[in-house]
């Protein structure tokens, strides 16, 4: 875990986006108080955290399981005069326990796959304001018939889809669809894949002959190689949804 952090660890996002991108799920944002309270779920290096305590006047409670992520997270707001509305919240996702309609919005980018689309927004739900956002980044599949070493890579996180099969999701766990769009190339390499090659520049040398060290670097390599030839089959994709009443909802979605 430590040499993966001194590569991962030390990048401005630990997944795709853009503050761009950030910004643009945002202002779909209808009708929100004017101090929203915000739950960022798998925060990282808190580039959205940074931000959404821009966009908006609210306080934002950004959550991760890493402590270095937090400590990062708090030196961002620090440096960017936002910490006066941030909380930060050492935790794992799967165990959040606030009280229930906490949130006006719950925002989580490259983070909800880690307890699968579904499982996240069902946990979500109940922590949000009647009327409450929820504004998440998912990978998706972009066209049929990938080659088998996608199929192969994207096995460990079976629940990549088509993004038609995530808006049946969404409705289906009590959301009703806001917005949807696909992150373009550059949301991956501007502040993801880009900085990662060069971390790798750096620690190819000095971490040659060591096995579980190369096989980091190597790893990360082959991603970035798969994402530059086939990036035609698959993002990002930002989803935006509004928590329905449950009078809304059918008898099976409740
Ligand atoms: C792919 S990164 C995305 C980080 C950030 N949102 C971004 O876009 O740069 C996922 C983050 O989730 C955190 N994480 C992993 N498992 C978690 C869990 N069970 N609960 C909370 N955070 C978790 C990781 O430490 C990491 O910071």
């Amino acid at each position: 875990m430590e040499r993966f952090l001194e590569v991962y660890g030390t990048l401005p996002r630990a997944g795709p986006g853009s503050n761009e991108l950030t910004r643009r799920a945002f202002q779909s944002l209808a009708d929100l108080p004017s101090s929203p309270r915000i739950l960022d779920v798998g925060c990282g290096p808190g580039m959205q955290t940074i931000e959404l305590l821009r966009l908006s006047a609210g306080d934002v409670v950004a959550l991760d399981l890493l402590p270095e992520m937090i400590s990062r997270v708090r030196d961002a707001a620090n440096s960017a005069g936002v910490s006066d509305r941030l909380t930060t919240i050492e935790m794992d996702m799967q165990a959040m326990n606030f009280p229930p309609s906490s949130f006006d919005v719950i925002w989580s980018e490259g983070a909800i796959y880690l307890i699968g689309f579904e499982a996240g927004l069902t946990r979500f739900r109940p922590l949000l304001q009647p009327g409450g956002y929820v504004a998440v980044s998912e990978v998706v599949w972009l066209k049929p018939d990938p080659p088998a070493e996608l199929v192969s890579f994207w096995n460990e996180y079976p629940e990549i889809d088509f993004i038609e099969k995530k808006l049946d999701v969404i409705a289906r766990t009590g959301y009703e669809w806001i917005d949807h769009f696909v992150f373009p190339p550059s949301a991956w390499t501007d502040h993801y894949y880009g900085p990662l090659e060069n971390r790798i520049a750096e620690e190819s040398g000095e971490w040659a002959g060591i096995p579980d060290a190369e096989a980091i670097l190597e790893a990360a390599r082959n991603e970035i190689r798969m994402f530059r030839e086939h990036a035609d089959y698959y993002s990002y994709a930002f989803f935006v949804m509004r928590k329905r009443s449950d009078a809304d909802r059918s008898p099976e979605q409740t």
